[in-house]
């Protein structure tokens, strides 16, 4: 399965903080708001990534995460001129995506909880159809929103309804077969003038092929769109790594524990960071010698 992030968008809502730079390049609390996303492609197993952003941030990107030999994947990049919608991602795809499945996560989507990792070990066991998740909110007007009937089954999908038929927003994380691609070129941009994803889940719902997750109390989907959703996730990171001493979004961790680095390339990549806290959680790895430890659950 190949990942593609898109991290393109204008940012306006964070004006000032992001008319200079890329909104997913800001900091959650230790690390680039990048991080949380593309650790969900890795914990998801995708080695393969295509990060798609705007012209002026490309090189941002780069010399952050390279072309992630780092930590063993392989990133590659991909400009969208304008944001003209998120099911855009992949037609600038589609030589990237070949004949694969392929999972697209919006960069700046955090997750993080009790049972995460089994829903996306379950989203990416199942092929051939698109698995999507629902997540209550108090403020569904925002979302895409996925209505169901009393035996769960999906009704509906609707890109910000005026008036939502359920509370159940869809998160930006979704996994689709390969006929996304060729959904994705049927997309007629939306009143808003954007390529919608809600209408490809609209395609497979139709076609019977949409699967929603609900995803339950115990897992945090986090918003960054204003400066005070960016403040609370930092608190919310901050609280959790303080408390636990388990990091949230350390792609090196995940990586290594992956078994796509080693202890070496692992120390290698901690001595460089090694004045932070960050870098010292990475170093500390090293001395749990324990392989029952090396899960990412
Ligand atoms: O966050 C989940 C929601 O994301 C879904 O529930 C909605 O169905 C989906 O349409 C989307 O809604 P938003 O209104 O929040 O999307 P927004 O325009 O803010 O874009 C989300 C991210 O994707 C943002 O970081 C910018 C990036 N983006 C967006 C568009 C439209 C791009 O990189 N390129 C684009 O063309």
């Amino acid at each position: 399965m190949k990942g593609i992030i898109l991290s393109g968008g204008t940012g306006s809502r964070l004006y000032p903080s992001t008319i200079s730079i890329s909104k997913q390049l800001i900091p959650i609390y230790d690390k680039p708001m990048i991080y949380y996303s593309l650790s969900v492609l890795l914990m998801s197993g995708i080695k393969d990534i295509l990060l798609i952003t705007n012209r002026e941030y490309v090189g941002q990107y780069k010399k952050l995460l390279g072309d992630g030999s780092a930590i063993g994947i392989n990133i590659e990049y991909k400009v969208q001129e304008k944001p003209r919608g998120i099911a855009e991602a992949f037609i600038l795809g589609e030589e990237f995506i070949g004949d694969d499945e392929v999972c697209l996560i919006l960069g700046d989507n955090i997750f993080y909880g009790q049972g995460f990792q089994d829903c996306i070990d379950l989203a990416v066991s199942k092929k051939g159809k698109a698995r999507i998740f629902g997540y209550p909110v108090t403020n569904p007007k925002s979302f895409g929103v996925v209505e169901f009937d009393k035996n769960n089954k999906v009704l509906s999908i609707e890109e910000k309804p005026e008036n939502p038929k359920s509370n159940y927003a869809v998160p930006g994380l979704y996994f689709y077969d390969n006929s996304v691609v060729e959904k994705a070129k049927r997309v007629k941009p939306s009143s808003r003038g954007e390529l919608e994803i809600s209408t490809i889940n609209d395609m497979y719902l139709q076609e019977g092929n949409l699967d929603v997750v609900l995803l339950g109390r115990g897992l945090a989907w986090l918003d960054t769109g204003t400066p005070k959703g960016l403040l609370q996730a930092s608190d919310f990171v901050s609280i959790i790594q303080e408390r636990q001493g388990l990091y949230i979004a350390c792609i090196e961790e995940i990586a290594w524990r992956n078994d796509w680095i080693n202890d070496e390339q692992l120390e290698k990549i901690g001595r460089k960071l090694e004045k932070t806290d960050y870098g010292q959680y990475i170093l500390k790895l090293l001395d749990f010698g324990d392989k029952s430890k090396r899960k990412n659950k």
